[in-house]
C-alpha cells in the first residue's frame, strides 16, 4: 500500500504564523506536526509515500528530505493550486497508479496511529475506509451517517449535521476513488472535496467502511488546536537532562532539557521540553510548555505555551499563559512607569493582554 501525505494548502486559519511557513511544520513538543503523520504511516508499514506540496514546498522538502531518516521513501508532488483534497489526489495520479493508498492530512495528529485502519482495509474488499470520531461541533468537518460500520452518507461541513461523527483526516482508498474524482464539481467553497468523491463511491453501491479513532485526534488548523496538541503530546514526554542546569534551579516532573540548552536560577515544572541552544534565566517555566531552539526566556513566568525557534521573552511582569509565539518573536517588558504598550504586529495578529 502506498501513502499520500498532504502538505500543501494555505494555512489561513493559522495566520500570522503561516505567512512565513508551512502550517504542517509548526512544531508541537518541538517536533513538526508533519513528522508525527510520517511516523504513523511508517508504523502501519507504509514506506512509499508521495508528499503533496504547494507554495511552501521548499520548506517541506528541506524538513522531510528523502525520507530515509524516517525509514521511508518520499516522492514530492507539486499541486498547482490548493483546489481541494480530491484535486491533491488527482495531482498524485502518476505516483499512485492503480495501487491502494492511505491518505493522511499533514496537519492532523492521532495518538493511536493508523495501523488498525490499514490492516482492516488490507484484509477486506472495501472501496474506501475512513476514520471517524464524535465531536461536539460537526459543522467544521466532513460528517458521516453510519449503518453499523458502513458509511451510508457523507456531507462536508454541513450547516445542519446529520450526525456527530466527524471525518478524521486519514483515509484508505482503492483505485476506484480516481474514477469518482473525475466526475466531481467544485463545492460551495470552491474546492474539489474528497468527501464528495467518497459519497460518489457510496452512490455507486460500493462499500465504504469506517473505524473509530482510538486515543485522541487533533486537527491543528487553529492556534488553540496547536496548544492543545502540544499538551497532548507532552503528556507522553520522557524527561532527561542533557543540557546545563545550575544548582540554583529546581526541576520537577518530566522535563527534557536538550543538549546545549542552559537553565539558570529558574523553576521548571514538567511536562516541559527545552530545545537545544535555549537559554532560561531567573524564570518559571510551567507545565505543557515547549521552548524551541535558541529561545531566550529571562525574568518571566510562562506556562501552557509554545515558543518557536529564536524567540525572546524578557522581563514580563505578568504570567504568560496559553501563548503561541512564532519564530524570532521578541516580547520585552520594562520597569519604567507609567507603562505603555509598544507593538509592531503583522496583519491578523492576535494579542490578548
Ligand atoms: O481535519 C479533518 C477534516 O479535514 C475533515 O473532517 C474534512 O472532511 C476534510 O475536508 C478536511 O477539512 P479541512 O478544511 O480541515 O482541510 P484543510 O483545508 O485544512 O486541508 C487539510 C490538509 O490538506 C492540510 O494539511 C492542507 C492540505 N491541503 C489542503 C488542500 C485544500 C493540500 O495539500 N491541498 C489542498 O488543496
Amino acid at each position: 500500500m502506498k501513502g499520500l501525505l498532504l502538505a500543501g494548502g494555505t494555512g489561513s486559519r493559522l495566520r500570522p504564523l503561516t505567512y512565513t511557513g508551512a502550517k504542517q511544520l509548526i512544531p508541537v513538543a518541538n517536533r513538526p506536526i508533519l513528522f508525527y503523520a510520517v511516523d504513523a504511516m511508517v508504523n502501519a508499514g507504509i514506506r512509499d509515500i508521495g508528499v503533496i506540496i504547494g507554495d511552501t514546498g521548499d520548506e517541506v522538502r528541506q524538513a522531510l528530505s528523502d525520507g530515509s531518516a524516517f525509514g521511508a521513501q518520499f516522492t514530492y508532488i507539486t499541486q498547482s493550486a490548493p483546489l481541494g483534497l480530491a484535486h491533491a489526489v488527482k495531482s498524485a495520479r502518476h505516483f499512485l497508479k492503480s495501487d491502494a493508498f492511505l491518505m493522511f492530512l499533514g496537519d492532523n495528529l492521532l495518538r493511536g496511529g493508523v495501523a488498525d485502519l490499514v490492516e482492516r482495509f488490507s484484509d477486506r474488499d472495501f472501496a474506501a475506509s475512513i476514520l471517524l470520531t464524535e465531536v461536539a461541533d460537526p459543522t467544521q468537518f466532513g460528517v458521516a451517517v453510519l449503518k453499523e460500520d458502513r458509511v451510508v452518507q457523507l456531507v462536508e461541513k454541513p450547516k445542519n449535521p446529520p450526525s456527530s461523527w466527524a471525518l478524521v483526516g486519514v483515509y484508505c482508498f482503492s483505485s476506484a476513488i480516481h474514477e469518482a474524482i473525475e466526475g466531481l464539481q467544485p463545492s460551495w467553497r470552491g474546492e474539489y472535496e474528497i468527501t464528495d468523491a467518497i459519497q460518489q463511491l457510496i452512490d455507486w453501491g460500493l462499500t465504504v467502511d469506517s473505524a473509530r479513532v482510538q486515543g485522541w485526534w487533533k486537527d491543528t488548523g487553529r492556534p488553540e488546536d496547536v496548544l492543545d496538541a502540544n499538551r497532548l503530546i507532552l503528556e507522553d514526554l520522557s524527561g532527561g537532562i542533557l543540557g546545563e542546569v545550575d544548582q540554583e534551579s529546581q526541576i520537577t516532573g518530566r522535563v527534557l532539557v536538550e543538549s546545549g540548552a542552559v537553565v539558570r536560577r529558574s523553576v521548571v515544572r514538567g511536562p516541559v521540553v527545552i530545545a537545544q541552544g535555549a537559554h532560561i534565566e531567573d524564570s518559571y517555566i510551567g507545565p505543557y510548555t515547549a521552548i524551541g531552539p535558541k529561545v531566550r526566556v529571562v525574568a518571566t513566568e510562562i506556562e501552557n505555551s509554545v515558543l518557536l525557534a529564536e524567540s525572546q521573552v524578557e522581563n514580563i511582569d505578568a504570567r504568560i499563559d496559553q501563548t503561541l509565539l512564532g519564530r524570532g518573536v521578541r516580547v520585552c517588558g520594562g520597569s519604567r512607569k507609567p507603562r505603555a504598550l509598544r507593538l509592531v504586529l503583522g496583519d491578523h495578529s492576535r494579542l490578548d493582554i
